[in-house]
This record gives structure tokens, sequence and C-alpha cells, in this order.
């Protein structure tokens, strides 16, 4: 495939994979992006995972048309892209590697070998000349992994920008739902903690004309690109994307889950929009993922053994661990004798920034009763009004 004249597209599609990075479900794959620019020069861009070895090493071998590449980019060491980097190397034993110094020291780490004597260690602002076209390489440290670098072809105005602005996802499966939405799981999920680092780099690269981004997973971006930008501003400063409320909970015996649902229907026919997790079926990156976009959430849980159920404190793990900040929350808690949950919630979202609570929230021992009722009817109100 021809992404210009000049740099074509090598990588694989996986299939095959259940767990990305082994925690998010995939049910449509993941592509594993690697691309050549053919000039004076040739660069490759990255590997890809080992299990796609064989296939990688063909598409690259008949992107070449019988010439030998001059030097191999390593962008990002995290095994998906680098685990071929060996293979690489012994099949093209004249080819020089190209990273930031962080990248090979994980290489020594990861395979014993930094592949030294051919080496070229780059750094923020050093420019690779291949002939027509030039990469320079933008440090773009904690976007993930400490080592990334981005790379930028003047020439053909493309930014090959690691993991970011990558997706969920198989190139060969048509994603009806658009790019935003595997893409925001992915981001908040993978980049989620690192939001100023993300802005660091956004600011660099703000400073080129940029006609196609070319990311380590997902789609080759190359319309209306303010779109993605946008988005990633929007998601690395903590800003909600859209008004709604996330309802995340867990129920043992569905009275909790009553409440809720009760909650929902009395917040859909105000007009406000809900999206709802049970944490302990549903998928807890999408539970992330949505928190993340909505400006409100209601934490929703039974007492369990003087504290939190165990699903909602691994949510409010994820979401501290990824520094969730910046919108409005209230709780709901149920415990038979001593409902005791807010106050474990509340522990761990008063670690978190600039979170306002509401003042209606919900405490009730059992079912959803009437007088319960009439609490969340209350607290309907309150997140009503901050639509
Ligand atoms: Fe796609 Fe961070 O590796």
């Amino acid at each position: 495939m021809f992404i210009t004249n000049d740099i074509r597209y090598i990588g694989v599609d996986d299939h095959k994979i259940d767990l990305f990075e082994g925690q998010y479900v995939v049910p449509h794959g993941m592509a594993y992006n690697s691309y050549v620019i053919m000039d004076d020069k040739i660069a490759v861009l990255d590997t890809v995972d080992a299990e796609f070895k064989k296939e990688w090493l063909d598409n690259l071998e008949k992107a070449l048309e019988g010439r030998k590449p001059d030097y191999l980019v390593v962008h990002h060491m995290e095994p998906d892209h680098s685990m071929v980097i060996g293979d690489f190397v012994a099949r093209y034993p004249e080819a020089v590697v190209v990273g930031s110094i962080g990248a090979f020291n994980m290489m020594k780490n990861l395979y014993g070998a930094d592949f030294a004597p051919n080496k070229l260690v780059m750094k923020d602002g050093d420019v690779l000349e291949l002939g027509k076209h030039s990469l320079q390489f933008i440090a773009a440290p904690n976007v993930h992994w400490p080592e990334v670098m981005f790379s930028y072809d003047k020439t053909d105005k493309v930014l090959f920008s690691a993991d970011a602005f990558g997706k969920f996802g198989a190139l060969d499966y048509e994603d009806e739902e658009g790019w935003a939405c595997e893409a925001r799981r992915y981001y908040f999920g993978i980049c989620g903690k690192f939001g100023q680092n993300v802005q660091n780099v956004l600011k660099k690269c703000a400073a080129l004309d940029i006609e196609k981004i070319c990311a380590l997973h997902g789609p080759i971006l190359s319309e209306n690109l303010g779109y993605y930008l946008g988005l990633y501003d929007t998601w690395s400063k903590y800003e909600p994307e859209e008004k709604g409320v996330t309802l995340a909970y867990t129920s043992v015996y569905g009275n909790t889950k009553n409440a809720v649902l009760f909650l929902k229907e009395a917040l859909e026919e105000r007009g406000v929009h809900v999206a709802l997790f049970d944490l302990a079926r549903d998928d807890m990156a999408e539970a992330v993922e949505d928190a993340f976009k909505l400006d409100r959430i209601v934490l929703a849980t039974t007492t369990y053994c003087g504290d939190i159920f165990p699903f909602m404190k691994n949510f409010l793990h994820c979401l501290q661990e990824h520094n969730y900040q910046n919108r409005k929350v209230a709780f709901m808690e149920n415990g038979m004798w001593m409902p005791s949950a807010i106050k474990g919630m509340k522990a761990i979202t008063d670690t978190m920034k600039n979170l306002t609570y509401l003042e209606n929230n919900v405490t009730f021992k059992g079912a959803c009763n009437d007088a319960v009722k009439e609490q969340i009817l209350k607290l309907a109100d309150e997140l009503k009004a901050l639509d």
C-alpha cells in the first residue's frame, strides 16, 4: 500500500489477539503498523509483533523491490513494535538502527543486545537525511513510554506518531462507529495518565505542516486532521468532551441495580444523556473511557467488608491511575446494616484533582423503596441542573 509516492505501508493485522497489552479486549483485532521510506537511502520505520515476523519480512522485501534498507528507525520499544528488530538486523546486517538513547537501553534489557555497532542515537530535533526526504525527530517522552520519539517527514508532510493517534482494531475491519470511539478507549487506557506529556508533544507538532499522521496502530489519518488533533488536545487536558452522566455501579442481588436503573430513567426523562456500566460485567476500559468523555459521574456500590465492593474499587483505582480529574461526582451506597461505601469511595476520589462533589448522595439499606426513590429524584434534579 502506498501512503505517498515514496512511503509504503508494510504493517500487519492481528486477528488472533485476545487482550492488547495484556488487558484491553480487542474484538476486531489490532494492526501493527510499519512503513518504508524509499529514497536515496531507505528507512524502515519500526517492526511488528514476533507472531507476524514472516509476513512483515515478506512485506518489507516486496516494498524494497530488490534494494537493501539503510536504516531501521525505532520510534517505540514496546514489544508489539520491536520484537523483530533482531531478525531485521540478522537479515540486513549493514542497516543502521536509529532510535533514542532510551530505546537502545531497552533493546539491551529486552533482547540482550543494542544492535551496535550499527546504531545511531537520535535526540529531539536531530534530522536523518535520506535524500529527497529527511526525518526530523521529536522526543515524545511518556507518550506513552519514556523512550518514544515521533518523526516528521517535511517533504511529504507526514508525522510518524508512534502509539499516539492509534486505535484498537485491525485495518481490514471497517469500524462503523468511526475513529473516535475505539481511539478514545485506546487513548485513555494507554496515554490517559500522561496528559501533560501529550500536551507537550502536541505543542511541538503545532509548528509542523502535517498532511498525514501515521501511527503504529489504526488507520493512516489524512483528512480533517484538526478533528483528531482537537480531540487529543481535549483528552490530554482532561476536559470533558460531552455533557452526560456516567452511571457506574456494582450490585450483588439486584437492589443497588434497581436504584441505579431508577436514576437512569429519571435522568433520561429529564433529557440527560446516561452511559450505564455494570462494573462486574462490562468492559472496564469502556467505563473508564466514558468517565473521561462525560462531565458527570455517579458511583453506586454496595458496602463490602466495611469498604467498597471489589469491582468498584478496581474502577476507582483505574480512574486514579489515569489521572481522572475535572468532573462532577455523586455517590450512591447500599449496605444492609452499616452503609459505608461512600466513605471508602471518597477516600479514593479525594486524591484526584478538581472534582466537585454533588450535595445529594443516596444512602440506603436494602431495597429501592419509596424513601430511596425520593433521594434518587433529588439527585436526578441536581444532575439535571448541571446539564
Ligand atoms: Fe503499540 Fe506502546 O505499543
